[in-house]
């Protein structure tokens, strides 16, 4: 039976949320965020600009500096977070259609991926805010030294459009639990679920002033970045723009974390689970329409199954239902927006002019919306684009190997060390592969497995720090040393 049609909901949030209040931009101009299906404008939305940037600042400060968030009891703030996750949940449909409206997510995946992992990540780190505890040190002399762990202080947060309700989670989370007060600004092309979970953030009894949204594009980010009253950056998005963002960064000295891109090798020995690594394959690569800082880009087969386990992938890949998001039979939405859309293509075009072959997919998907077809090419050396850049979309690079020794090497010959993945049934191959991958997440026969409670971030050019579990939280404290005499 044909499920129903989903229906966008109606848009309630357009403005800067400063303050606990919703406000048009100083300047008065608003940007157009554009339906990936339609490309048509969904809806205007105010662009913060720096003098917004310093008003949402103050409000940062002042709610962290003298008022209510730094102060309240720290199990206050986590039935605070509790109670947003609960709203959250209770609002779960309407948000995940508005992600999917903004975004072009299949709405089964923002129902069963997005808003669930984003409401566990809210919980978990809820949990977490009355047990950061300090340590007691026995130092030389007479003394009694402790240690207290404190908020780092006003977090400027700037995030993607690939996941905009998880991403906003995996930063409000820690943040909010160490005590800390938030500016964000969410991704220009996906503005419209950030502000309707501030809104609901205010329904939670969060005080005003400890969220606030600052929606624009880059430059809005920069006027966080460069602003003296914000104490730390927490940014995820594109290796070059955390570039930036680190000489921005450099006159204040801010903490910075980063979450960037990546060219993760996923890689599938002959003794593994053909199927179950085909399916994970699949998934690693074309879930979120490949989208994924991620993203198993680099598909390395042994070569002793290389042919067999290609024909697999291709006839897997045909299966993905591209179309409508709305339509909860759909797997395969558009990509966000027409620069990612024309970047993609313009890798496809490459892949083909430097000799690999496109086996299935390769085009646009009708004449309207930002689609492109689940795309796979096989005979990719190393060296070319599609096998080193990070394309951000549907596109599988398959590469076949021989040895565990030539795939360690191979694997680790980019600057980038977000993820990887290996099949195999052999426990020693998959332990000298996880031990000797330089990435910040390795999987043994499993791909994209989230956690709130596993850390996640880069190695080299991916990234800086980590984010999820304990280690997510560190990034929010600064640890203060007490040392009393005792006489
Ligand atoms: P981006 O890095 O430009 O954008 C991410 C966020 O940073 C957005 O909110 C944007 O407005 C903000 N931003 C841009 N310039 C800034 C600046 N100078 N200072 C402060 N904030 C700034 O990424 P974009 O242009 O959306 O995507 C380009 C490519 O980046 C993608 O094709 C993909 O390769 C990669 N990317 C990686 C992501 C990841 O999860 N690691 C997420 C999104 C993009
Ligand atoms: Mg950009």
């Amino acid at each position: 039976m044909a499920a129903a049609m989903v229906t966008p909901p109606k848009i309630r949030q357009t403005n800067l949320f400063i303050g606990g209040k919703w406000q048009e931009s100083r300047s008065g101009k608003r940007f157009a965020t554009i339906s990936p299906v339609t490309e048509k404008v969904i809806a205007e939305v105010a662009e913060g600009d720096a003098s917004d940037v310093d008003a949402a600042v103050k409000a940062a400060r002042a709610a962290f500096d003298s008022g209510p968030w730094s102060r309240a009891d720290a199990r206050d703030r986590g039935r605070m977070m509790n109670k947003l996750a609960d709203l959250m949940e209770a609002n779960l449909e309407e948000l995940a259609a508005l992600e999917t409206l903004d975004n072009g997510k299949p709405i089964r995946d923002a129902l069963a991926a997005d808003l669930p992992l984003a409401i566990d990540c809210l919980r978990y780190y809820a949990g977490w805010a009355d047990k950061l505890t300090g340590d007691t040190i026995p130092i030389r002399g007479n003394y009694f030294c402790y240690t207290r762990r404190e908020p780092v202080g006003v977090a400027g947060q700037i995030i993607p459009w690939n996941f905009p309700i998880l991403m906003a989670a995996w930063k409000w989370g820690p943040a909010l639990a160490a005590g800390c007060t938030i500016v964000m600004k969410p991704a220009e092309q996906t503005p419209l679920t950030c502000l309707r979970m501030a809104e609901l953030a205010q329904e939670a009894g969060i005080p005003d002033g400890v969220i606030n949204v600052v929606t624009g594009y880059g430059a809005t980010g920069a006027a966080i970045v460069k602003h003296p009253g914000v104490d730390k950056i927490a940014f995820t998005g594109h290796t070059d723009t955390a570039k930036k963002i680190m000489v921005d960064a450099a006159g204040t000295l801010k903490r910075l974390t980063f979450e960037l891109g990546g060219k993760s090798p996923n890689i599938v020995f002959a003794d593994a689970d053909m199927d179950a690594a085909v399916a994970g394959a699949e998934f690693g690569l074309f879930f979120n329409q490949g989208q994924c800082c991620t993203a198993g880009s680099r598909l390395f087969v042994e070569q002793s199954i290389h042919d067999k386990f290609v024909e697999k992938v291709v006839a897997r890949a045909k299966t993905r239902q591209t179309g409508d998001p709305f339509d909860p039979n759909t797997t395969h939405g558009p990509q966000v927006d027409a620069d990612q859309f024309n970047k993609i293509l313009g890798y496809i075009d490459k892949g083909k002019s430097e000799g690999a072959t496109c086996l299935t997919g390769g085009r646009r998907v009708g004449d309207k919306g930002f689609f492109i077809e689940p795309t796979v090419f096989s005979n990719v050396r190393d060296e070319m684009a599609i096998a080193k850049d990070e394309i951000f979309g549907p596109v599988m690079s398959i590469l076949p190997f021989k040895t565990v020794d030539e795939i360690i090497e191979r694997a680790n010959s980019t600057c980038y060390g977000l993820a990887a993945a290996v099949w195999t049934r052999d426990v020693q191959k998959a332990h000298r592969i996880a031990a000797s991958v330089r990435a910040g997440t390795v999987w043994v026969n499993c791909y994209d497995v989230f956690d709130a409670a596993a850390p996640f971030g880069g190695f080299k050019m991916s990234g800086m720090g980590r984010e999820l579990g304990e280690a997510g939280l560190a990034n929010y404290t600064e640890s203060k040393t007490v040392t009393m005499s005792l006489g």
